[in-house]
């Protein structure tokens, strides 16, 4: 049978990991947090002694190949390690971005990304879950939020993990990322042909599942 597939992307920090969690609870699917396999490709790179950089993009991509990661309980594991809080700095996060653009270490991370498909169905985010990973997915969401509320977002989410920030090296810091995830040559940040659009900056995260959850019953 058809593993059904429902696509979350869109920008850093529009609140796609929170939405596709729930989402994938409601339904009893698997989750793919695929922005986090960069995020420990980054991590792994920098632990090398590596520039997240094209020159080594050959050596990147190779440790992306054989990265020894495992989930367990929402904990990612890297070589046993748990690095669940090291991948979430704002650091990490600019580190994920720049070995994102390496076309040689996207094709390392597709096979990995497509085995997360898996009955009863998957819940699966990103930038180009839509676009490139799962094109065929019945469901594509692109969510989006204004630079303001997901610099706050994302300042909260950092407060409460006891990682201190300010809001507007926050804001710069996602606006930068963005501007890379969109203008790089493969898989760009951008919604797919067919993706509805979500804008939750106005809705709780509650109102958000339920328009997603109307929507998926919409394509059964
Ligand atoms: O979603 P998250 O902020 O954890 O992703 C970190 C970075 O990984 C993003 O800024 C983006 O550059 C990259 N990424 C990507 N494609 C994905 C998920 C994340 O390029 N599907």
């Amino acid at each position: 049978p058809e593993v059904p597939v429902i696509c979350i992307d869109g920008p850093t920090a529009s609140g796609k990991g929170t939405l596709a969690v729930e989402v994938a609870h409601e339904l009893g699917y698997h989750y793919l947090d695929s922005g986090s396999l960069y995020r420990v490709t980054g991590l792994a790179t920098r632990r090398k002694g590596l520039e997240p950089e094209p020159a080594y993009e050959a050596e990147i991509a190779a440790l992306a190949e054989t990265l020894p990661l495992q989930f367990v309980k929402g904990k990612v594991l890297l070589d046993g390690e748990d690095v669940s809080d090291a991948i979430r700095t704002e650091a990490a996060g600019m580190d994920a971005s720049r070995v994102s653009a390496l076309p040689a270490v996207r094709a390392a991370l597709l096979a990995l990304q497509k085995r997360f498909r898996r009955l009863p169905g998957l819940v699966a985010d990103g930038r180009d879950m839509g676009t490139v990973i799962f094109p065929e997915a019945r469901l594509k969401v692109f969510l989006t939020a204004s630079a303001a509320q997901r610099a706050e977002r994302r300042h909260k989410q950092l407060i409460s993990k006891g990682i201190s920030t300010t809001l507007d090296s926050l804001r710069a810091d996602l606006e930068a990322r963005d501007a890379r995830d969109s203008s790089r040559s493969v898989a760009p940040l951008k919604p797919a042909q067919d993706a509805r659009r979500l804008d939750n900056s106005q809705l709780s995260i509650a109102q958000s599942v339920e328009q997603v959850l109307n929507w998926w019953q919409e394509t059964q």
